[in-house]
């Protein structure tokens, strides 16, 4: 097992580059085997995640080939299984997304259920039950989704969902689209990912609109092409980054952000005392560099996580460690997962002050933290606690870091071209 040493206490300065998003990539990529022509992906993440979903499909008899760095080609013509085992999916939530394409593709598929997670329990009901109204017959036994159309395509239905969950609205929108007839889904899900996904098909051939309100129409067609896509940056890695810069009171540089995507982000920070620039240019697909400025300590700053547009919940942990140096109390509540703290105990061995109720956290800022020996839970915790361990003078052991590696491309070096001491080292090392 490896695990990650930081010396922390150091000033960081410089540019920071955002690597494709993950969120984005996961359903695109899935989204691929809805096309029998071949797909290109471009700004794929290099990530654990991403490869890990890529044999998943390979499995299932998609091609896959690298081109360029971080382009992927597929070949969706032949999907020669409809089996998403119990190993493949238990370690990838998302994985679960694949029953829609099985589905539209084959007439059939059996895939294993996710099971419980570290932050909830987070159940894939709505998803079953949009799939239902569709058309599809659903059995859920010994831990598998058995699935069949027995019409041969699933049905146009409307389906309101009961929260808007991302996911789900992801299965539903990919079922819908090769589907007979029309298919509204409201109470859907706004997230960028969820926008991204729709373009992504539209321009491919698929007939969705209405993605950004929440009430999504899609228009049944029989076939699309291959898709073709430039994957965008990933908001949450660049909330990340203005975490990382506001904590270590180091002024960075993002490259190539999408601004609009980070406005409930920028907007808590701000109100914790960080200044943002940015090149009003709307060129390279209104991509901007974003500067950071750090004030000298933070305030303290209440947010709420709360489905897009509001704060979102995989910026929570970073933020918190932020504010475990802000002048003040913040409350934090976390209000999309039921256990999405499990960073506080390991925050708090790194000297935070923070008590928490009823997923609400009140975090007494403190001036300074202390080097700890720490693990991560998951993936955003883990670079909460990389965000501490920089801010903490001395030498910090952060365990786990696999979790890391989930959903951060290569996080190390572009820590280390910013100046942090950050290295990697296997734990039988010590
Ligand atoms: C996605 C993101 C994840 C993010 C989350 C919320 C990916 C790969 N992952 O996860 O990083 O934290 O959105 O923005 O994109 N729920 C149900 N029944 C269901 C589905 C969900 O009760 O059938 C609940 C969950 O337990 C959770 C809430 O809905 O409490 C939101 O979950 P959801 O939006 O589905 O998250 P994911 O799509 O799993």
């Amino acid at each position: 097992m490896e695990m990650l040493i930081v010396e922390g206490g150091r000033p960081l300065a410089g540019e920071l580059t955002v690597s494709g998003s993950k969120n984005s990539s996961l359903p695109i990529v899935i989204a691929t085997m809805l096309s029998a022509q071949k797909s290109v992906l471009r700004n794929i993440p290099d990530l654990a995640d991403t490869r890990f979903l890529l044999s998943l499909l390979n499995s299932l008899g998609v091609g896959t080939s690298v081109g360029a760095p971080n382009e992927i080609c597929f070949d969706g013509e032949k999907i020669t299984s409809g089996l998403a085992h119990y190993d493949v999916v238990r370690k990838m939530r998302a994985s679960v997304l694949v029953l829609a394409p099985l589905l539209a593709r084959l007439g059939h598929a059996k895939v294993s259920l996710p099971g419980g997670c570290a932050i909830g329990t987070r159940p894939v009901d709505i998803h079953l039950e949009g799939l239902k109204q569709l058309g599809a017959q659903l059995e859920v036994k010994e831990g598998y989704i058995h699935a069949f159309l027995p019409k041969g395509s699933f049905i146009g239905a409307e389906f309101e969902l009961p929260l808007p969950s991302v996911g789900a609205t992801e299965n539903l929108i990919m079922a819908a689209v090769l589907a007979q007839g029309t298919t509204v889904l409201s109470r859907a899900a706004k997230e960028p990912e969820v926008v991204e996904l729709c373009e992504a098909l539209n321009a491919a051939g698929a007939q969705i609109s209405g993605y950004k309100t929440g009430v999504i129409t899609i228009r049944g067609v029989s076939s699309i092409s291959g898709l073709n896509h430039t994957i965008r940056p990933d908001r949450i890695e660049a909330g990340t980054f203005i975490a990382l810069a506001a904590a270590t009171k180091s002024a960075l540089r993002l490259k190539d952000v999408f601004v609009p995507d980070l406005s409930s982000v920028m907007e808590r920070f701000s109100h914790a005392g960080v200044k943002f620039l940015h090149s009003s240019s709307a060129s390279k697909n209104s991509l901007v560099d974003l500067d950071i400025i750090p004030p000298s300590r933070l305030r303290a700053t209440d947010i709420e996580t709360s489905p897009h547009p509001g704060f979102p919940t995989d910026v929570q942990a970073q933020f918190m460690a932020a504010m475990a140096l802000a002048e003040g109390v913040s409350t934090i509540y976390e209000r999309v997962f039921e256990n999405r703290m499990m960073h506080v105990p390991e925050l708090m061995r790194m000297g935070a002050h923070i008590e928490v109720h009823n997923g609400v956290a009140r975090v007494f800022g403190q001036p300074k933290l202390s080097r700890a020996q720490v693990m991560a839970t998951d993936i955003r915790a883990s670079a909460s606690l990389v965000i501490a361990a920089l801010c903490a003078e001395g030498r910090s052991e952060i365990r786990r870091v696999y979790h890391l590696d989930r959903g951060y491309e290569a996080l190390e070096k572009k820590l280390q071209a910013i100046g942090a001491n950050i290295k990697r080292c296997s734990q039988e090392d010590f």
